[in-house]
């Protein structure tokens, strides 16, 4: 168990559990505002029985409210769990704790990685409120970039066999290749299935390789409409058959961004394909929006300072949003909406776009879902 970065703080959360629900028995607006929310979020009792839990926690443990109901804590998960420690913890000392990174293992066995945060709710009857945190890949993945040697040489290690796998890839798909040439028939689409395996693969292999590079990125003024224009030849050359209308709304007065124009190019590539791919035979339109955002700021997790972000890039698709199932989750590795996808086109935009000390966010309803991309500017 990773027990790192305790923060404590005087602040104890107070009030009523109005959360609850109303006296007539019918959900409160605060009620509505805590099951809409991503994070599980727990109320344990003195007895250290579950006595409410919000639809992100039925869904983190796969139990539904009546079965976590009256719980206790310790069953749900185990005596030794961090969590019952911390919320021991907060019981003894009054305050709010937080602890980071922790191994929670559920009933079910299965072992994820959460930041905790545990308060006081009604102090005299002892309830307790636990909220859960869900670890993102973007958040191992950059532990993983900055912290632990051990993890370093795991990252390494995926960077050497990625590079290693590359060789025996290529020889497998000319052989394949080969096949599919001079075989007819069931043959002939077998050998073309090796040969689309074996480019899945190659396409996981590169993307591990950008994960694993730990390098800080070589950087330069890059024009940015000049990247788009470039991405957006090579999608129309990749998807002949889909019938795509692009609009540009470009800024002209738009100064350099400070980049990589390689990773541009991935980042504004994956961002589109995943556009066109939503679309399906019957294509859509993207409209490719560029301006200067006079005092957008952001703060970025884990810094306290304020970017200035005036550089603003976006995509937007008619096609039929982003299914829900896949929102929590979007930027993590391996979550995907569609059969045979990766799940790793957002998780490197993601990379690419922190590695620029950008931020990335998006809308989606069906007929309109929009990635905006703001970056630094050169200068
Ligand atoms: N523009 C979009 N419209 C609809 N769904 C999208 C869009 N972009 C991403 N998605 C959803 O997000 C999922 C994850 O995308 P991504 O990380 O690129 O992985 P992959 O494309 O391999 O599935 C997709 O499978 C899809 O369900
Ligand atoms: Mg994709």
């Amino acid at each position: 168990m990773g027990c790192r970065g305790v923060t404590a703080t005087t602040r104890s959360v107070k009030g009523s559990i109005e959360v609850l629900g109303r006296p007539d028995g019918r959900p409160s607006q605060g009620d509505a505002v805590v099951h809409a929310l991503p994070d599980p979020i727990l109320v344990i009792d003195a007895a250290d029985r579950i006595r409410y839990v919000n639809t992100a926690a039925e869904q983190f443990f796969a139990l539904g409210r009546d079965a976590l109901n009256q719980l206790s804590i310790q069953v749900l998960t185990a005596p030794d769990s961090p969590v019952v420690d911390l919320i021991g913890r907060v019981r003894l000392t009054g305050l709010s704790i937080s602890d980071h990174d922790l191994e929670l293992t559920s009933p079910r066995d299965e072992t994820r990685r959460v930041d905790v945060h545990v308060g006081l709710l009604h102090e005299a009857r002892g309830d307790v409120l636990v909220c859960l945190r869900k670890r993102t890949f973007a958040d191992i993945i950059s532990r993983q970039l900055t912290s632990r040697d051990s993890v370093r040489s795991v990252t390494a290690m995926a960077a050497v066999l990625a590079h290693e796998v590359r060789n025996p890839l290529a020889g497998i798909r000319g052989a394949a290749q080969l096949l599919e040439r001079e075989n007819q028939g069931d043959d002939r689409s077998l050998a073309r299935l090796i040969r689309d395996e074996v480019d899945r693969i190659c396409s996981l292999v590169e993307n591990m390789e950008v994960f694993a590079d730990e390098r800080p990125i070589q950087i330069e003024p890059v024009n940015i409409h000049e990247v788009l224009n470039h991405v957006r030849r090579l999608v129309e050359a990749g998807s002949s058959e889909t019938p795509l209308q692009f609009d540009e709304r470009y800024d002209p007065s738009l100064p350099p961004v400070l980049g990589n124009r390689d990773q541009l190019v991935q980042a504004l590539l994956n961002l589109i394909n995943n556009s066109v791919e939503a679309f399906g035979s019957g294509g859509g339109e993207i409209i490719l929006t560029t301006a200067y955002r006079h005092g957008m700021r952001a703060t970025v997790p884990g810094s306290k300072s304020w970017l200035k972000l005036p550089l603003e890039v976006a995509i937007r698709d008619n096609g039929p949003g982003i299914p829900d199932e896949v929102r929590a989750n979007l930027f993590d590795a391996f979550v995907t909406g569609k059969r045979g996808g990766t799940g790793l086109g957002l998780a490197l935009v993601a990379k690419i776009v922190k590695d620029h000390g950008g931020v990335i966010e998006f809308e989606s309803r069906p007929r309109r879902t929009e990635f905006r991309v703001r970056l630094p500017v050169a200068g």
